[in-house]
């Protein structure tokens, strides 16, 4: 049966899948709610949303998706308090953020009262597979992609809009070890770097496959033209704590405008930690380590969290970082994860 609500066509599932989930041993994306929400986009607008059980799609093979990637996506998370009410953190940056990749992809821009009205009407019909464990969440992931069909070359006319969701603990588990880049690029100025498109993760996926081989997690990617400057890390923005300054490198063409990274840069300011956010060279990094003054560097984005990273490698040799107490990553954890799971007051507005 299905009914309609809020302009949102709601299709229930029989039978919950909850049972099948186990809260106490979450990985990452890897188990999913029992409904997701599909809008698709013909004839020039945007179809009513409807909320269906979770299921396979169905799609053309000359879909466009296929042949030429055009795709975005977003990373968002809810969480539940201790009396089980549910939080977004900051959605409308992740609404502006996907029609930021919508335009630069040639995907049609999504309204906000799709994106909002069938994001919390599904959150409400799987809100008891919000995790409520501590360090777990439920991730979000909307997506775009071209549905349309034809081996031209050129924009569809037919795309989908859909929020599938998964209950997920942490998204690294035990200790970060990152290599830095040199050969490798994984994006350039007048590219797509700053979009949240498929073929940015896909692109980093053989580079960091050589990392892993060699004993990291994950690659910091270096500017294309010089590689003497440090970027992001694909799934993270990168922070580094010199002395007693947080660097993390500007947004640009190539760095993708983090919402954990903004959110971190306003609560380290409101602490009184002095940051920068400046071009940091890989020298520079260098040097610090040797001379002691390089004391952190984290990780910070929507699946992240913020994750300490424990060394990094660069030119076949690794530095370590320090172990230090009362660090900066583990003051800001609590900080924005206190803000999220609401258990302290959020003074930037920031809850939802
Ligand atoms: C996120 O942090 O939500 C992302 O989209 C990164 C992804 C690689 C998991």
């Amino acid at each position: 049966m299905s009914i309609e609500t809020k302009n949102i066509i709601v299709e229930k599932v029989k039978t919950s899948k909850i049972d099948q989930v186990d809260f106490d041993n979450l990985a990452f994306g890897s188990v999913f709610t029992d409904h997701m929400v599909v809008c698709t986009f013909k004839n020039g607008e945007w179809e009513t949303p409807t909320i269906m059980p979770y299921q396979p799609i169905t799609l053309d093979p000359s879909s466009k998706i296929f042949h030429y990637g055009q795709s975005i996506f977003e990373g968002m998370k809810a969480y539940k308090d201790k009396d089980n009410d549910i939080y977004l953190f900051r959605p409308l940056d992740n609404f502006k953020r996907l029609n930021i990749s919508a335009e630069r992809m040639c995907i049609p821009q999504i309204p906000e009262e799709y994106f909002m009205n069938s994001l919390t009407t599904l959150l409400q019909l799987d809100k008891e597979f919000i995790p409520t464990k501590e360090g777990s969440s439920l991730y979000i992931r909307p997506f775009m992609f071209a549905s349309g069909n034809g081996f031209h070359a050129s924009p569809a006319n037919e795309y989908k809009f859909i929020i599938a969701c998964a209950p997920s603990g942490a998204y690294f588990s035990g200790k970060v070890k990152v290599l830095i880049e040199e050969k490798y690029s994984r994006s350039a100025n007048g590219g797509v770097g700053f979009a949240k498109t498929g073929g940015n993760y896909a692109g980093q996926f053989y580079p960091t496959q050589l990392a892993v081989a060699k004993g990291y997690n994950q690659v910091i990617w270096t500017d294309d033209s010089t590689h003497e400057f440090i970027e992001e890390a694909g799934a993270m923005n990168i922070f580094i704590r010199i002395n007693d300054t947080l660097i993390t490198g500007p947004t640009s063409d190539r760095i993708l405008d983090g919402i954990t990274r903004k959110s971190i840069l306003e609560i380290a300011k409101d602490q009184g930690i002095k940051t920068e956010v400046r071009k940091i060279t890989v020298k520079e990094v260098i040097e610090a380590a040797e001379n002691g003054s390089l004391k952190e560097m984290f990780g910070a984005g929507t699946a992240a969290v913020i994750s300490p990273i424990s060394s990094f490698g660069f030119r076949e040799t690794d530095y370590d970082l320090p172990e230090i107490e009362n660090s900066f990553n583990q003051r800001l954890k609590k900080i924005i994860t206190d803000i999220q799971y609401n258990k302290s007051e959020d003074k930037f507005g920031w809850r939802y």
